[in-house]
C-alpha cells in the first residue's frame, strides 16, 4: 500500500476525513498538498504530519484559489499524481418549502462548483501520465435526504460531475470517482446536531444501526486511490451501513 512519493492534494484537511486521510498518507510517502478555509486549522495538520507537506488557505468555492491550490502541487512537487476533493459544508435542516436561493447557491459552490473548479486544473496536469481524482459526495448524493434538499441537490451535482470527468478522461489513464458516505462521526455531524439534526435518528436510519466512524470512510478512500485499483472510474461508491440497499 505504498504512496511513496506520490503528490496527493486534499481539500477540507483541517478536520474529520481530509485530515484523517492526510495523517494516513503522510507516514506513506506522499507528498503532500494541503487545503483549507481554515488557515490555521490545515497549518497545525501539515506542521503534525512527518512527510514532506504544504499547507495554503484556500476556499474551493472560489476557483482562483482552487486553480493556485493546484498550481502548488506543480511548484512545490513538480505535478500532481492524486487528487481528493474533500471539503465541503453540511447545512441546517428545513423543509424543501423553507429553502432559499441562497442556501442553494452556497451549498452549490462549495459542494459542487468546488469539484468542477478542482478537476478542471487537476485533469490537465495528469493527462501525460495518469492520475486518479476522487470526490467526496454523500449517500445524500445518491439518494433523496429529507429535510437537506439543498445538500442533496449540490452533492447529487458532484456525482454527476464525477462520472462526466470519468468518461471524458478515461482515455488518458485518469481514474475519477466519487465517494458516497451515510453521517459519519466527524466535526460535521457535531455541527449538524447543534443545528438540530438528532444523531439517534441518523443512526436508527442505517440498517446497521449505528453512525459511519471517519475511519471507516477512509479506509475505502485509501483503497479508491490506491494506484494498483486500476481499472475503476467513474464510480459513486456508497459506505452507509447498507442504507442503499433499500
Ligand atoms: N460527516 C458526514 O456525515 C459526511 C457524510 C457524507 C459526506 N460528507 C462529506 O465529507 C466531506 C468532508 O466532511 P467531514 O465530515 O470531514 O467534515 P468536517 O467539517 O470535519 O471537515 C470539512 C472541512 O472542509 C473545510 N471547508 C469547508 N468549507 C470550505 C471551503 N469553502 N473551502 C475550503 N475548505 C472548506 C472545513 O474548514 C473543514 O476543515 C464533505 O464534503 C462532506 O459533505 C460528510
Amino acid at each position: 500500500m505504498s504512496f511513496e512519493n506520490k503528490v496527493i492534494l486534499i481539500t477540507g484537511a483541517a478536520s474529520g476525513f481530509g485530515k484523517l486521510l492526510a495523517q494516513y498518507l503522510s507516514p506513506r510517502g506522499a507528498k503532500l498538498v494541503l487545503g483549507d478555509l481554515n488557515e490555521k486549522g490545515v497549518q497545525a495538520v501539515a506542521d503534525s504530519l512527518p512527510g514532506d507537506v504544504i499547507a495554503m488557505a484556500c476556499n474551493v468555492a472560489v476557483e482562483e484559489e482552487v486553480k493556485a491550490l493546484v498550481d502548488a502541487c506543480v511548484a512545490h512537487f513538480g505535478g500532481l499524481d492524486i487528487a481528493v476533493n474533500n471539503a465541503g459544508i453540511s447545512s441546517p435542516p428545513k423543509s424543501l418549502l423553507d429553502v432559499t436561493e441562497q442556501e442553494m447557491d452556497i451549498n452549490f459552490a462549495v459542494n459542487a462548483k468546488s469539484v468542477l473548479f478542482g478537476m478542471k486544473y487537476q485533469i490537465p496536469l495528469m493527462m501525460k501520465n495518469g492520475g486518479s481524482i476522487l470526490n467526496v459526495a454523500s449517500a445524500a448524493g445518491i439518494g433523496g435526504a429529507p429535510k437537506l434538499a439543498h445538500y442533496s441537490a449540490s452533492k447529487h451535482a458532484a456525482v454527476g460531475l464525477t462520472k462526466t470527468a470519468a468518461v471524458e478522461f478515461a482515455r488518458y489513464n485518469i481514474r475519477i470517482n466519487a465517494i458516497c458516505p451515510y453521517f459519519t462521526n466527524t466535526p460535521m455531524l457535531d455541527n449538524a446536531a447543534v443545528a438540530g439534526m438528532d444523531k439517534g435518528i441518523m443512526s436508527q436510519g442505517s440498517p446497521m444501526k449505528r453512525l459511519g466512524e471517519p475511519e471507516e470512510i477512509v479506509s475505502t478512500m485509501v483503497s479508491l486511490i490506491l494506484p494498483s485499483n486500476s481499472y475503476m472510474t467513474g464510480q459513486a461508491i456508497n459506505v452507509d451501513g447498507g442504507v442503499s440497499a433499500f
